[in-house]
């Protein structure tokens, strides 16, 4: 029984409902899909009275007696370009005959319990989720579209894709295939995006009011990036953290991706999200089909926590992969920031001793097991014998034996032109020879080709056959500056080079199922969607300094849940900014937690407070990976925030001070989420406050130091009243 989409024959209308959002769009009189509604839950009524009609100059009109039809002024769910509509388009195509655009009309519908799959890329899972396939016809048969919508009721998402069919005889191309547009009423609304570099990824969240004319961010450099992300929101102007109205977008992709917001003539505003047609001109055979990627979209009118509350649930069940929902995350030793490549046999079960001490479970070995320095054996995956005489196999068994895990770092996608293999195989290089850029001492296998996919799959295996392992680290440290490739076309390059890298995430996943797999680029540097439909948890950022990487985290929750942001404790913070170790427990233990520090070398004080940590840490773990995410404090001198269980019985409280201010001495903080009518014990003072009074009240956080770095955590346990 279908409950979500409905299609109302009578008004040509499909109404898509989730429990508190609706989308509506009818088909019109030139056939054409023309959106009506995205908002706040309202009834599956005739809703064409809302129509913009053509009463303005200069715009192009459908005649013979629809003169008041203009593609260039309805709401499109497909904006074609070369075919009336003057505002951003989310498709361009050239077809068989070399004819620009193709002007399309509805043809018929599905409607299915579940989805389909989307062949090559990552999607979202389906799980209780209802789908529309509208199918859409050229004048000349040639081309074929159909629109793809996904409805998730629970967590109030739609999903959108498209697929492109060449029906004809001769090749087409695609110069511009968005994933999602939405045309929305009137321009009152603010952009909210995230922008930072390689330490300070998401970091600076900036919002400012759309303005006539596009706006928005993009990445060209083969990855998401660290500068921009593909997540962005429109607000209202007062929308704020915990009211207001506010649409959130992001992609399932990887690659190059492009977002925009248009304020266009007539005052409207346009979003689109796809991939970026930099350098795009995709070839779709004669016979053949092209799949976007898949945007998502969440309307909220709880403010912007109410957005990424949507969007945390939404990735935890519909987007990681299902064997790692909600399930323990090993607190992991990492040997780079404490050892960086200074690793062998010897100083790894020292490591080991002291990780164990500290309650780590599993130890990753990360770069320096085949090399000493970064300019070597990239792309030959061969393990240093005379740093680990004994193989990763033996090392893996000695740890196992002190009960700890293993785990490798592995940079899959990349090669040192000092390697066996670039003097055997230059022709996989994205671009070799003597006037290529380097950066951080490294070029960049083309993953478009499926024989270096192949190869890459056979040396992970090789290198993890016969080793116990329960975790990878699968990082990539560098942008692709000069695209080029010696298989396939120029245009269609950086597709499928992000497929590539899908293609063997997805064969090591199949091939070692229960292995845990983080992802990483350079920090941060590829934190999206994509990603995390193979890999639960991404490191966040090289940046563990936690006065900037409460920013950082804070800005990665506005899209993505607290149990993907991977962060740990470290002794080199990356900055010289240490803060206390307390101050760095209670940030890490935002997210997936962990430490990074020569173990080896720590005293027996330090181990016990690092113990303590790791005890403190397992108390709140099932918050950090199923809980509501509160941000209660953002303001340059406090962050605060709350992660509260779903049945409002437990809640865990964070606050950091992040500066001195002779005015701020004492600190009082509104804890919200938590149910208002109960009651709550706090760990912090052993007495009992009311959700209401918490949430209205608030607490004072005292004694704060005359330097910056206090940092407190208490625990909120529902108390049950006699
Ligand atoms: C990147 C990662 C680090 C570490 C190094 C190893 O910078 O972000 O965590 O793995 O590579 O070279």
């Amino acid at each position: 029984m279908m409950n979500c989409i409905r299609y109302c024959e009578e008004t040509a209308t499909f109404y898509l409902n989730t429990a508190h959002t609706s989308y509506a769009f009818c088909i019109n009189e030139l056939g054409a899909p023309e959106h009506l509604y995205y908002g706040a839950r309202i009834p599956s009524d005739d809703l064409r009275h809302i129509r913009n009609k053509h009463v303005y100059s200069f715009v192009p009109y459908a005649g013979r007696g629809l003169e008041c039809v203009s593609p260039d002024v309805f709401f499109q769910e497909l904006p074609v370009a070369n075919c009336g509509d003057f505002r951003s388009i989310a498709l361009s195509l050239v077809d068989g005959n070399g004819k620009y655009g193709a002007r399309m009309r509805y043809a018929s519908h599905i409607l299915r319990e579940g989805r389909l799959s989307l062949p090559d890329l990552p999607y979202s899972r389906g799980i209780g989720a209802e789908s529309l396939e509208v199918t859409l016809k050229g004048e000349t048969k040639e081309i074929e579209i159909k629109l793809h919508y996904v409805v998730y009721p629970a967590c109030d998402v739609i999903a959108r894709y498209t697929e492109i069919i060449n029906c004809g005889k001769k090749e087409i191309h695609l110069q511009k295939a968005a994933s999602l547009s939405l045309d929305l009423y009137g321009h009152e609304w603010e952009l909210i995006e995230t922008y930072g570099t390689y330490q300070y990824e998401r970091a600076a969240v900036q919002r400012t009011p759309l303005k006539y004319g596009t706006s928005g961010s993009f990445s060209h450099k083969g990855a998401s990036g660290h500068q921009g992300n593909p997540f962005m929101a429109v607000c209202r102007p007062e929308a704020c953290e915990d009211t207001g109205e506010v649409y959130g977008f992001n992609l399932i992709y990887s690659g190059n991706y492009e977002n925009s917001a248009e304020v266009d003539a007539l005052g409207n505003t346009r979003i689109i999200t796809g991939i970026s047609d930099y350098q795009f001109d995709f070839a779709i055979p004669a016979g053949e089909r092209f799949f976007t990627p898949e945007a998502v979209m969440v309307y909220s009118d709880c403010g912007i926590g109410g957005m990424s509350r949507a969007f945390h649930d939404f990735v935890r069940r519909q987007i990681i992969p299902p064997s790692f929902v909600n399930r323990h995350r090993p607190v992991v030793l990492n040997t780079w920031e404490g050892c960086y490549f200074d690793v062998n046999e010897q100083k790894i079960l020292a490591l080991a001793d002291g990780a164990i001490a500290a309650g780590a479970e599993l130890l990753v070995l990360d770069d320096g097991w085949f090399r000493t320095d970064d300019n070597e054996n990239l792309g030959d995956w061969q393990t240093d014998f005379k740093r680990f005489p004994h193989g990763l196999g033996w090392l893996s068994d000695r740890l196992h034996e002190k009960g700890l895990g293993f785990g490798l770092w592995f940079e899959p996608e990349m090669i040192n032109s000092k390697s066996r293999l670039y003097g055997e195989r230059p022709e996989w290089v994205v671009c070799s020879g003597d006037g290529c850029y380097l950066s951080r001492n490294q070029l960049v296998l083309d993953m478009g080709n499926p024989v270096v996919v192949d190869y890459l799959f056979e040396r992970i295996c090789a290198c993890l056959s016969g080793v116990k392992i329960e975790y990878l680290k699968w990082d990539m440290n560098r942008y692709i500056s000069e695209a080029g490739t010696s298989c396939g076309t120029q245009g269609s390059f950086f597709h499928r080079y992000i497929k590539g890298v899908y293609r063997l995430l997805r064969r090591v996943s199949e091939k070692f199922p229960a292995l845990l797999i983080e992802t990483c680029a350079g920090g941060g540097g590829r934190f999206d969607l994509g990603m995390l439909y193979y890999s639960p948890q991404i490191w966040t950022s090289d940046n563990t300094d936690p006065y900037t990487r409460n920013a950082i985290q804070l800005g990665t929750s506005l899209a993505y849940p607290n149990s993907a942001i991977s962060s740990h404790v470290t002794h080199n913070v990356g900055t010289g900014l240490n803060g206390s170790m307390r101050f760095r427990y209670v940030t890490a233990s935002f997210g997936v937690y962990g430490y990074e520090l020569d173990a080896g070398i720590l005293s027996e004080e330090e181990r016990d407070m690092l113990l303590g940590f790791t005890r403190e840490q397992k108390e709140i773990e099932p918050l950090v990976l199923d809980g509501d995410l509160y941000r209660l404090l953002d303001n340059g001198k406090f962050a605060a925030w709350a992660l509260v269980s779903k049945d409002r019985s437990r809640a865990v409280f964070s606050f950091v001070q992040l500066r001195y201010n002779a005015m701020d001495k004492t600190c009082v903080v509104r804890i919200k989420g938590l149910d208002e009518a109960a009651l709550y014990r706090s760990s912090g003072d052993g007495k009992l406050y009311r959700g209401g009074v918490l949430a209205h009240l608030g607490i004072r956080i005292e004694d704060l130091p005359g330097n910056t770095g206090k940092a407190v955590q208490i625990l909120f346990e529902r108390v049950e009243e006699e």
